[in-house]
């Protein structure tokens, strides 16, 4: 693993995982755009969670729900009056601080000033905008601080459109936005992020069990995708630490560079929110439960990831430097040891030579697995090179046509983790692809 965030923002920026964000202007503080390799690094992440949550189950449905919303959901939904941060000012240096996070609350971290600070106001972290089109006029909206609430505002619907009955969860995955005083740690924590949320809808006496077993199925997720078990712990929040709506949460903590941090918190939501709704918005939001004739408002478990936050903490699980070699040609080569699944590529596609008469070959190739899998094609340099580089993006499997497959139709395929290379006809080659990937 990476001991250094840094190795990780320099290998992302030099191989186009993660640039700052309008950087040609200078840059747009803690915002970060996901370039070619990136985009489908994030795009796997999001795919895998979605399948583990929602394809692999028959009990979860996924939703894609607005950005935008009118102020009644956050009234409703209580953001408007307690999604706020305690906020500081130094009166030295100007700077700003969430006053929950100062390490010493008399001395600021950025100038040294003792006693320097303002006394703290609750700041609401939402973005406010206006929808219309005249500035001024428009009618009041907000940007979600969190996929959740498009969750429970349709849970009347899913439930009369699918015919799920609790213990039923409905899904989704999807940009949120907070104002946050102070954003850091690259794309830990940014303003604009992606989240993986789950609100699982349970008989109220059935809350613990759920509970439990959603903070043991999320812990193991990340270790199936790769990221070591000691790397990782469930942390229960203290009494202080819950948010306005939650009786009891955990985080799925990961040993980032600075220490242990959240990637994930496991909620239990009770009947908060859906209760909340159904009083703002005078719509019943409850199940009625046929067999033994009673109506109740289903208990929520929530397990609420971040999408970005866990791509770094992929990356930085992943993260390896290798000797190779020995004695005077011994080397170190950089390998993402990302899981297949996860991997930006799956495999690369790379002719010996520039020279025209392996191109029409490689191409076939590149075709034939590229209709099923991420392929990144490179003809450039010596194919030394070339592994190292798709070592260090983390591709799994390198294909290389040589001279001799214009003759005997076969491929070296080569493996990222031992570097082991097997001759393959080409005839044979997509079983073997699917062996090694695992799908
Ligand atoms: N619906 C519950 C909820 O949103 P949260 O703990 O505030 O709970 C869930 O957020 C997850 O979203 C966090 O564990 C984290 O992974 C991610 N997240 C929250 N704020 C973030 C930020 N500013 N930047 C990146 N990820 C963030």
């Amino acid at each position: 693993p990476a001991t250094e965030l840094d190795q990780i923002v320099n290998l992302c920026k030099r191989r186009g995982f993660v640039y700052p964000s309008a950087e040609i202007y200078g840059g747009f503080r803690s915002t970060y755009d996901y370039g070619p390799l990136g985009s489908l690094l994030l795009r796997n992440v999001k795919e895998a969670w979605v399948r583990a949550m929602v394809q692999q189950r028959d009990d979860v449905v996924l939703i894609d729900a607005a950005i935008l919303g009118p102020p009644q959901v956050w009234e409703a939904s209580g953001h408007l009056s307690n999604f706020t941060d305690p906020l500081v000012d130094c009166t030295n240096c100007k700077n700003r601080f969430r006053e929950d996070k100062l390490d010493d609350p008399n001395t600021c971290p950025s100038c040294g000033a003792k006693n320097s600070f303002t006394e703290a106001r609750e700041f609401n972290l939402m973005f406010k905008t206006q929808a219309g089109p005249v500035e001024g006029s428009g009618a009041d909206a907000y940007l979600r601080p969190e996929t959740a609430q498009g969750m429970f505002t349709n849970f009347g619907q899913v439930l009369q459109t699918t015919r799920k009955k609790p213990p039923f969860g409905i899904a989704q995955v999807g940009k949120s936005f907070r104002n946050e005083i102070t954003p850091q740690n690259w794309i830990f924590r940014t303003r604009e992020f992606e989240q993986m949320e789950l609100e699982f809808f349970v008989p109220p006496a059935e809350g613990p069990q759920w509970y439990e077993y959603w903070c043991n199925e999320r812990l193991d997720w990340y270790v199936r995708h790769g990221i070591p078990a000691d790397m990782l712990r469930i942390r229960a929040h203290d009494d202080d630490e819950l948010s306005h709506y939650s009786t009891g949460t955990s985080d799925v903590e990961f040993t980032f560079p600075w220490g242990w941090d959240e990637l994930e918190g496991i909620a239990q939501r009770t009947d908060y929110d859906l209760k909340q709704h159904s009083e703002h918005s005078g719509e019943r939001l409850d199940y009625f439960d046929q067999p033994n004739n009673e109506r109740y408002v289903p208990y929520v478990i929530e397990p609420a990831a971040g999408a970005t936050r866990t791509m770094a903490a992929f990356l930085l699980a992943a993260y390896d430097e290798e000797e190779v070699g020995d004695g005077d040609k011994s080397d170190v080569r950089t390998v993402l040891r990302l899981h297949p699944r996860l991997a930006p590529y799956k495999v690369a596609v790379l002719p010996l030579s520039k020279k025209d008469t392996l191109t029409p070959l490689a191409h076939e190739v590149r075709k034939l697995v590229g209709d099923r899998y991420m392929v990144d094609y490179d003809e450039t340099q010596s194919i030394g090179k070339r592994y190292r580089r798709q070592d260090e993006i983390g591709t799994p499997l390198c294909i290389t046509v040589d001279f001799d497959s214009l003759d005997d139709n076969a491929v070296t395929v080569r493996e990222r983790d031992t570097m082991e290379q097997v001759r393959v006809p080409i005839a044979e080659l997509m079983p073997l692809l699917t062996e090694k990937l695992g799908f």
